[in-house]
C-alpha cells in the first residue's frame, strides 16, 4: 500500500478490487455472454467516459463477433447526485433496431442516468436490451433500475480506478480503489 500511496497519493485509501479479481470476473462474463449471443447480431453500447476500460476488456473476452458503439451523456446534478435528466452529448451512429444491445456501464449509483439512457434506447426498438455493469452500489439506488449482470456489488463508498474518476483523475489505476478526501 505504501508504494501505491507514493505513486497515487494519500487519497487512495485501499484497494477494494484487485486487477486479478477483475480479470477473473470478466473472463467468466465473457464466456456467458458469448454463449448467450452466439449467432446473433450483438452491439455493445458503452457510456463514456467511465466505462471505456471495462468495455475494452469485456469485448476482448468475447469469443463471438460484436460491434461497439459509444454514447456520452451529461446528467444535471442536484447537489451530490444526478437528477436523472440527461443531455445526449454524443449519440450512436448506428440504427440499433437490427441488434441485440448490451449497455456497458462502469457503475450504477442512484441509477437515474442509466434509467434515462435505457428509456431512450428502448424507444429505438432494439431486438433486445440488457444492462451490464462492472460495479453496483444498491444502497444508493433511487431509480427503478436493476442491472441484468453486475460483476461486483460494493457498499456506499466513493471508488476510483479502472476507468472511474474523481475530478478526471485516477481513471488509469489498474484496480478499483476506495477514495477518501
Ligand atoms: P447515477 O445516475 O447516480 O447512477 O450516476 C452514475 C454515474 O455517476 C456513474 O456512471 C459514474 O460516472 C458516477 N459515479 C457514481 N458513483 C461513483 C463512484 O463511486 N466513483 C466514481 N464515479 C461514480
Ligand atoms: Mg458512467
Amino acid at each position: 500500500m505504501d508504494g501505491i500511496k507514493a505513486i497515487y497519493g494519500n487519497n487512495i485509501k485501499r484497494i477494494m478490487i484487485s486487477e486479478e479479481e477483475i480479470r477473473q470476473k470478466i473472463c467468466e462474463t465473457g464466456i456467458s455472454l458469448s454463449e448467450k449471443y452466439k449467432g446473433r447480431p450483438l452491439l455493445l453500447v458503452s457510456i463514456l467516459k467511465g466505462a471505456f476500460i471495462f468495455l475494452a476488456d469485456i469485448c476482448r473476452s468475447l469469443t463471438i463477433p460484436c460491434e461497439i458503439g459509444f454514447m456520452r451523456v451529461s446528467s444535471y446534478y442536484d447537489g451530490t447526485s444526478s437528477s436523472g435528466k440527461v443531455n445526449i452529448l454524443l449519440d450512436l451512429d448506428i440504427d440499433i433496431s437490427r441488434y441485440h444491445v448490451v449497455v456497458v456501464e462502469d457503475i450504477i449509483d442512484t441509477g437515474r442516468t442509466l434509467c434515462e439512457v435505457v428509456d431512450i434506447l428502448k424507444k429505438r426498438g432494439p431486438l433486445s436490451l440488457e444492462v451490464l455493469t462492472l460495479l453496483d452500489k444498491p444502497e444508493r439506488r433511487t431509480a427503478d433500475l436493476q442491472a441484468d449482470i453486475s460483476l461486483f456489488t460494493i457498499p456506499d463508498v466513493f471508488v476510483v480506478g479502472y476507468g472511474l474518476d474523481c475530478g478526471e483523475k485516477y481513471r488509469n489505476l489498474p484496480f478499483i480503489a476506495e477514495y477518501s478526501e
